[in-house]
């Protein structure tokens, strides 16, 4: 006995933290990466994707190829947001979106246009803008038309059916805060804004799905109403919308599984597409780790694996994806958005090594 307990002993030790999992005779699997056998997409019943940019498209072979290998639908991560595309009164720069849209048709995975209208995303010129009410709104409705219009015209084939390379867009994006209520378009469009813009950006393309898109949906009750309530007064009122973008900037704790269940079933009820679109899973909030440790990357796998595994809550037809918003754990957004750069969000660590949670993203997704 005292010979065993030995040996286990020295086993434990001997397991290096990089390569106990390659480790045959190691008892203990505590290495935060693995080697993965299977390719998310090709495990999935819905597209999966993740975030770009123009940029590493261009210039990041590694990152072409872990995006090719694990993912099928790719959005942009700020080139195709208002304040890259729209550079003054009528004129518009599509060039970094049309690198991506390329990259895409070439490849055949599919865009998801992000974001038309978000408070956070206008040009200095638009913020500033002197002109009258009905002028600004000229421009807003001539914005969402020629944006969706350029982009509708690049088609791929995808199982021998021509498709749109983007196939959906959020039109709106984080409507139902304190500083959208204040914003620009608000103000000088109206309250019915929205309504307006989905219109538009329905009249500009009549097939690409159009998703309003917010964070926090699963946890604040009030979110939900909000959202609820737009899908419905939108029916009531013969205003297009297709889907709801749940953020899902989430953490391995909170909030709790029921909550997000609870809530996104109240989605599902809508019999509208559902599209988790910017997940991440925060494990240090209170930045009580100086480095990602086992014991935090395993809550983060398991975390990945419940989310995926609620996301098949939803039916098949109402499946529009779920992406993730960063590859690296040290490209993520939150690093700066926390003011914390011991993050560690994402499913890939510096070396673009798949971390243990892409294997809870993996195994949420078997059926
Ligand atoms: C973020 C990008 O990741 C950052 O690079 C940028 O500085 C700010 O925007 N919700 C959204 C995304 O809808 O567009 C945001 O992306 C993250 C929060």
């Amino acid at each position: 006995m005292r010979k065993l307990i030995l040996l286990c002993f020295l086993l434990f030790f001997s397991c290096s933290k990089d390569d106990s999992t390659m480790d045959p005779l190691c008892c203990v699997h505590e290495s935060i990466t693995y080697v993965p056998t299977e390719n998310l997409k090709d495990l999935a019943s819905f597209p999966v994707g993740n975030i770009v940019s123009a940029n590493k498209i261009l210039t990041n072979n590694q990152f072409r190829s872990v995006l090719l290998n694990d993912f099928n639908s790719i959005t942009a991560e700020n080139d195709m947001k208002m304040a890259n595309i729209f550079i003054g009164p009528n004129s518009y720069d599509f060039s970094d979106g049309d690198i991506i849209i390329d990259f895409a048709q070439q490849n055949g995975v599919r865009v998801f246009g992000h974001a038309l209208i978000w408070h956070s995303s206008i040009p200095n010129w638009l913020q500033n803008y002197s002109g009258t009410d009905n002028e600004f709104e000229q421009l807003i409705e001539n914005y969402i038309k020629s944006t969706v219009s350029h982009f509708s015209q690049q088609k791929m084939l995808i199982d021998g059916e021509e498709v749109s390379v983007v196939a959906a867009w959020d039109v709106v994006n984080e409507a139902f805060t304190s500083q959208a209520e204040s914003s620009i378009f608000r103000q000088r469009i109206g309250d019915n804004y929205l309504e307006k813009c989905f219109t538009w950006a329905r009249e500009a393309d009549a097939d690409v799905k159009l998703f309003y898109n917010d964070y926090k949906i699963e946890s604040i009750p009030s979110k939900l109403n909000q959202v609820l309530n737009l899908i419905d007064d939108f029916r009531i009122n013969n205003i297009p919308i297709d889907g709801i973008g749940l953020q899902m900037h989430i953490d391995h704790i909170d909030p709790n599984l029921v909550q997000i269940k609870n809530h996104l079933d109240q989605i599902i009820e809508k019999d509208i597409l559902i599209h988790f679109s910017e997940l991440d899973v925060t494990v240090n909030r209170n930045v009580d780790i100086s480095e990602l440790t086992y014991e935090r990357a395993l809550s983060q796998e398991n975390r990945y694996r419940d989310i995926v595994e609620t996301y098949r809550r939803v039916p098949f037809e109402n499946r529009f994806g779920i992406t993730l918003w960063g590859m690296r754990d040290i490209d993520s957004w939150l690093l700066n958005h926390h003011n914390n750069p011991l993050e560690y969000p994402l499913l890939f660590d510096t070396g673009y090594n798949a971390k243990i949670a892409h294997r809870g993203f993996a195994n949420g997704l078997i059926e």
